[in-house]
C-alpha cells in the first residue's frame, strides 16, 4: 500500500498554444541538476530546442498539480517506457509511488545511483528485469 502526503491531480499538457506555462515549468524542471543527473543526455537544454521537443511531445505527458499548482510531470513514451519527475520540495512525500502505483504496466530505465528513483518504482510495483549497457 502507497502512502502519499499530498493531494495531486493528474492532467494531459496543454500545448503551448493554449498556454505556455506547462512548456516553461518542465522545461524548468528539466533542466534543474538532479533531472539532468538521471537523463543520458545531462547538457542544460536551450529553450529554443526544448520548444519543438515540446510542440512533438506534450500529448505524451500529464501535469502533476496540486490547486494549480506545478508539482512534477509523468511523460509516457512510445513502448510504455515511463519518465517521471518532481520539483525537489514536494519530493518525499509519496508522490512517484502513488502515480506509479496506478500505472498496470510500463518500463523505466533507472540508473543504479537512483536511489530515490528505485525505491519508488519498486515501492510502485516496478521489478527490476535486467542490466543497461551503455557505450
Ligand atoms: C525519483 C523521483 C521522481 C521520486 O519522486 P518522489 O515523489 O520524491 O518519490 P517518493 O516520495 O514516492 O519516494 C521516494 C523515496 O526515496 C527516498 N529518497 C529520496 N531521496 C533519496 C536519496 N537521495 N537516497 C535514498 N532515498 C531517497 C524518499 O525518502 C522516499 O522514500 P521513503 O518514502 O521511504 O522515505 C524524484 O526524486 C525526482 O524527480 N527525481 C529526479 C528525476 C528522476 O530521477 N526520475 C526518475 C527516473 S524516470
Amino acid at each position: 500500500m502507497v502512502k502519499c502526503d499530498i493531494s495531486y491531480t493528474l492532467r494531459p499538457a496543454f500545448s503551448s498554444m493554449r498556454g505556455m506555462n506547462d512548456s516553461f515549468n518542465i522545461f524548468d524542471l528539466r533542466n534543474q541538476l538532479y533531472v539532468r543527473k538521471i537523463c543520458f543526455n545531462s547538457d542544460k537544454i536551450e529553450f529554443y530546442n526544448h520548444s519543438f521537443w515540446y510542440r512533438d511531445n506534450y500529448k505524451k505527458i500529464s501535469i502533476i498539480e496540486s490547486n494549480k499548482v506545478f508539482l512534477g510531470y509523468i511523460r509516457l513514451d512510445r513502448d510504455n517506457f515511463v519518465n517521471i519527475a518532481i520539483l525537489k520540495k514536494f519530493q518525499s512525500k509519496g508522490l512517484a509511488s502513488d502515480i506509479l502505483s496506478k500505472m498496470d504496466n510500463g518500463f523505466a530505465v533507472v540508473f543504479d545511483d537512483n536511489l530515490a528513483s528505485i525505491k519508488a518504482f519498486m515501492r510502485a510495483g516496478f521489478k527490476p528485469v535486467g542490466k543497461l549497457y551503455k557505450k
